[in-house]
């Protein structure tokens, strides 16, 4: 049923009648489709939910469009990101292009859905914004960066499991908090995985953040159990292209504290909330997404 997601895709970028959009966009590698499988799941295949997960995922695109000039990100993908190739103006109005298609689109969906579908997008703005707010120094305020990544990206995967739930007559409650654990989980293991992964594997910049300058959770955890001088150090690395030798210095540093355990636990911690809450509902396939994300290496 993905197919049917993809098609509806293809026919609301058809509708724009922009030859240069149609050829961007046909250029733009899929992804994982992880927010249209929570969706489908829920909801089954009814044409609304084909609408909402494609409504979904051009929003995400459209965030990763933005996001891509924001982190100054050469790939996505595993190909050139569309800032690198086409230059920042083309992919922030690619990226306009795409929101407010969608947003159209959300209005003959159902009021519900698109209050809900628009709300995340709100929060996902918000949640970029304190990124890039956060990351002007070098801080260790948890409850900011907790925050901040439930709105730039637990906001939307919640909202797509709230608005599933509502198009097929599914309690809210569960579902949103299943998108929430989920959503920040996920952020979480992004944030491990530029420490721990390779660009290839990813498809995107690795070792990327702390360059620009954000300070996520294994950081965090790193300076608070360095001595002082080694703190003063690892500050002196933040917002800065790091050679060869810093980079390992990095990696050394973490391993030598056990930090990727210690933050990967956190996340495992929230998916076997999610996994729980699942399995108490009975819905096996939502629980396997779950379980599928503590294994996840891109
Ligand atoms: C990337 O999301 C942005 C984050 C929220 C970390 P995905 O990893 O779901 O991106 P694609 O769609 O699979 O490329
Ligand atoms: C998530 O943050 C981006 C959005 C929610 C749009 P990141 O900046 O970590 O995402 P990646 O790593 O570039 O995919
Ligand atoms: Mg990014
Ligand atoms: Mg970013
Ligand atoms: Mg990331």
């Amino acid at each position: 049923m993905i197919n049917a997601v993809e098609r509806k895709i293809e026919q609301y970028i058809a509708e724009l009648d922009d030859r240069y959009v149609s050829l961007l966009y046909r250029n733009l590698p899929h992804g994982k489709r992880l927010r249209t499988k929570l969706i489908l799941k829920i909801a089954g295949s009814d044409l609304k939910v084909v609408k909402t997960a494609a409504t979904v995922e051009m929003i995400h695109a459209a965030s990763l469009l933005h996001d891509d000039v924001i982190d100054d990100a050469n790939t996505r993908r595993g190909k050139v990101s569309v800032n690198a190739s086409e230059g920042n103006k083309t992919a922030i109005m690619i990226g306009d292009i795409l929101y407010s298609k969608a947003f159209f689109e959300l209005t003959s969906i159902s009021p519900e859905v698109a209050k809900v579908v628009s709300n995340a997008v709100v929060q996902l703005s918000l949640g970029e914004l304190a990124d890039v707010e956060l990351s002007k120094k070098f801080h260790t305020n948890r409850d900011a960066y907790l925050k901040m990544l439930y709105q730039k990206t637990a906001s939307l995967m919640e909202a797509s499991a709230e608005a599933a739930a509502i198009l097929v007559g599914k309690p809210r409650e569960p579902y949103r908090t299943y998108g929430r654990s989920l959503g920040i989980a996920f952020q979480m293991i992004d944030d491990i995985l530029d420490i721990t992964a390779d660009s290839q594997t990813l498809g995107k910049p690795a070792l990327h953040d702390f360059v620009e300058g954000k300070v996520t959770l294994p950081y965090m955890y790193l300076y608070e159990v360095l001595a002082e001088e080694d703190r003063a150090y690892l500050v002196s690395l933040h917002r800065k292209r790091l050679s060869a030798d810093e980079a390992l210095w990095i990696k050394s540093a973490m391993k030598k504290f056990n930090i990727i355990e210690k933050s990967y636990a956190e996340a495992k911690e929230l998916i076997l909330e999610a996994i729980e809450l699942m399995e108490s509902l009975g819905e096996k396939d939502l629980s396997n997404i779950a379980k599928a994300m503590i294994e996840r290496e891109f």
